[in-house]
């Protein structure tokens, strides 16, 4: 069962649009991982983007509605409290029990919401909005805030994404083009990441731990060895101080834990991205 983008649920605003096309991307995500491999981890990276995103996209069309002066903000605004308290708490249920926590009703849910919102609170202010300066100055408002991350150009940075897991690959791909990512590499093994950073450097290469073919810790040691600037950010299910100890004395910028919070990825990637700049 997948939602498909069409015409019918098209706002006329652009950030609208994209936010949504994000958001329905991370619903069909939620359905793709249903009883398949490592569900827990995809299902828990889907939450907490969810999570994120909904609220960032919240924060931006209240503040063009707002800017617009929309007389029914208000309920507007409820209707979006409404939404964020129910994600958050399956988030917080999850985090507490995944099992409790099914893809199928996440799936179901956000689907009856999100489509219902669209085709009914979004469209009543679309005569309003389309074209107001409003849209453009709330398309400004940034996923990260600009108060505690250095503001990046995300359209330069070079990201090669290493993960055995299709649904894993799919997910950080809806991650990092909704916040602008262009260059991004999709790879399953870290055989396959060796022989193309060869030929195409990446800035930052994201890297699942536990594959088949060459283990996390000799890719690591061949990025060293063979001097690549890129920055290599490990993915894994296992924690950080584990690993860590694990890969002492390699090169590695750092860990980002499975589920993936999108926040804590994002900002991981900003600092390597950096450091990277400053070379
Ligand atoms: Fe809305």
């Amino acid at each position: 069962m997948y939602v498909q983008w069409s015409k019918e649920l098209e706002t006329g605003v652009p950030f609208v649009d994209s936010d949504h096309k994000i958001l329905i991307n991370l619903l069909n995500q939620a359905n793709d991982c249903i009883h398949q491999n490592e569900e827990t981890f995809i299902l828990g990276s889907v939450l907490d983007a969810l999570t994120e995103y909904t609220d960032f996209h919240f924060r931006r069309e209240e503040k063009m509605m707002a800017m617009s002066g929309y007389t029914a903000l208000d309920a507007h605004r409820a209707s979006h409290a409404d939404l964020s308290g129910q994600v958050s708490s399956i988030y917080r249920d999850f985090q507490a029990n995944p099992a409790a926590i099914h893809a199928e009703d996440v799936r179901d849910f956000l689907n009856s919401w999100l489509i219902g919102h669209i085709k009914g609170d979004d469209f009543a202010y679309r005569d309003l909005c389309v074209g107001h300066a409003a849209a453009h100055a709330a398309h400004a408002v940034s996923f990260l805030g600009d108060a505690d991350t250095p503001r990046l150009d995300w359209s330069d940075i070079r990201i090669m994404l290493v993960d055995d897991n299709p649904n894993f690959r799919k997910l950080v791909q809806t991650i990092l083009k909704a916040i602008g990512v262009r260059h991004l590499e999709l790879v399953d093994s870290c055989d396959k990441a060796a022989a193309l950073l060869a030929k195409r450097p990446a800035d930052v290469v994201l890297c699942d731990w536990v594959m088949e073919g060459m283990p996390g810790e000799e890719f690591v040691a061949y990025v060293d060895r063979m001097e690549l600037p890129s920055r290599v950010i490990m993915l894994t299910g296992y924690s950080k101080a584990v690993l860590r100890e694990r890969v002492r004395g390699l090169k590695v910028f750092d860990y980002v834990e499975k589920p993936v919070r999108a926040r804590e990825l994002l900002e991981t990637i900003a600092r390597a991205a950096l450091t990277v700049r400053l070379d």
